[in-house]
């Protein structure tokens, strides 16, 4: 009896330690990898009564997919997908949800040559020294691919947080060092006016001729998505290890490429002084709000009803054209050259992916709080 507890104890662990499931309440599975059958996701705890919104999910893929312009990556991917559960005539059930999309235009032989190479910066020297082995086919679990799935647990996401009028939005706001100009209102309804996803056109023009440049000498080069939560509930979040801003901080570096995550203020909060950064507090029509919001949204680890706000840094991804220093598998000295459909800048592409982790986020916190007050748990 208590073997058998510790064994599901220890398979319950080892579950966990792959890592592949993310959420408490709302919780999704990803799975497969970029060469081979597909990849999917499952959803547990996606509330029933929602009417799902079919082409929205579609067109959420169709804003992370590669080739859908001149800035991005020419691979093509199928984006078409199948819902195998958890919806009966267009509403979700509550039972689990399963959306699978199957893989083609697999050049599976742009990969050969780095088969027994480790790119330099890139998941392959790691992954064979955890594993033992490797895909190597377009980067195997380790390839972005892999967002798609999370781009479609995050859209449906969205559309229950949109039940709720809680919207998330997220903007490339810097590539390489052009940056968003500090004094300009940002019009997020701007974002999708053009290729690189920035809502102030004449910067978005600037990181277009940035990033074909660099495409062209066959480099790459890093940028920063900025997200925002408007209509988040004052009170989501947890005080000790689960603060909302470390949960947001999880979710954005489990990205592919992410390298920083800030919150509010962020790190330029060490430069400030306390009489500067304090967030005064103001009631307008009996509504608390604060004058300023270099907390982002979010004190002692709980959301106080303003704006969320953060940053997300991505790096120049590894993938270049140029021959580069390695070693192969036996420790050989080699060089690694780029020669698949490789990324120049992949903020573009991942302004959707930041969006739906940041709905994960937030709206699997919104129904763990619904547990929090013994009024909440009657009602
Ligand atoms: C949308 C997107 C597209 C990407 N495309 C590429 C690519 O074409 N080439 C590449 O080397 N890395 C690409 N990456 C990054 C790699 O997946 C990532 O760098 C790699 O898995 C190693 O992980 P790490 O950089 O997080 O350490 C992409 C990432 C994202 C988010």
């Amino acid at each position: 009896m208590l073997s058998n507890f510790l064994l599901l104890h220890l398979d319950y662990n080892i579950h966990n330690m792959a890592g592949n499931t993310f959420g408490t309440l709302y919780k999704i599975t990803t799975f497969g990898e970029s060469h081979g059958k597909g990849i999917g996701v499952v959803i547990d705890g996606c509330p029933s009564g929602l009417k799902l919104d079919v082409d929205h999910i579609f067109s959420e893929l169709q804003r992370r997919k590669p080739g859908q312009s001149k800035i991005v990556t020419q691979r093509h991917e199928n984006e078409e997908f199948e819902i195998l559960s958890g919806v009966f005539e267009g509403i979700t059930t509550g039972t689990p949800l399963a959306i699978f999309i199957r893989n083609q235009d697999q050049r599976s032989k742009d990969y050969s040559h780095i088969a027994k190479k480790f790119r330099p910066s890139h998941a392959d020297y790691t992954y064979t020294q955890k594993y033992g082995l490797r895909d190597y086919r377009g980067g195997g679990r380790s390839s972005a691919r892999e967002t798609a799935a999370r781009v479609i647990a995050g859209a449906i996401a969205k559309q229950v947080l949109k039940t709720l009028n809680v919207k998330v939005n997220a903007f490339v706001s810097q590539v390489g060092t052009i940056t968003l100009p500090e004094e300009i209102t940002i019009d997020l309804n701007k974002t999708e006016d053009n290729i690189v996803r920035c809502p102030h056109p004449q910067t978005a023009e600037k990181m277009i001729q940035l990033i074909s440049q660099i495409k062209k000498k066959g480099d790459t080069i890093g940028g920063k998505i900025s997200c925002v939560v408007e209509n988040c509930p004052v009170g989501i979040g947890a005080p000790v290890f689960d603060k909302l801003h470390a949960e947001l901080g999880k979710a954005m570096l489990s990205i592919n490429a992410v390298k920083g995550f800030e919150i509010g203020s962020g790190f330029s909060a060490v430069q400030m002084l306390g009489s500067e950064h304090n967030d005064a507090f103001e009631s307008i029509d009996g509504k608390v709000s604060t004058k300023t919001n270099y907390s982002g949204g979010i004190q002692g680890g709980i959301s106080n009803g303003m704006n969320i706000n953060f940053n997300v840094a991505f790096k120049p991804v590894a993938t270049i054209i140029p021959a580069q220093d390695s070693v192969d598998e036996a420790g050989n000295k080699t060089t690694v050259e780029g020669r698949g459909r490789h990324d120049p800048c992949v903020v573009p592409r991942a302004v959707p992916i930041v969006e739906s982790m940041a709905a994960l986020v937030i709206l699997d916190h919104i129904m763990i709080n619904k547990s929090t007050k013994l009024d909440d748990l009657k009602s």
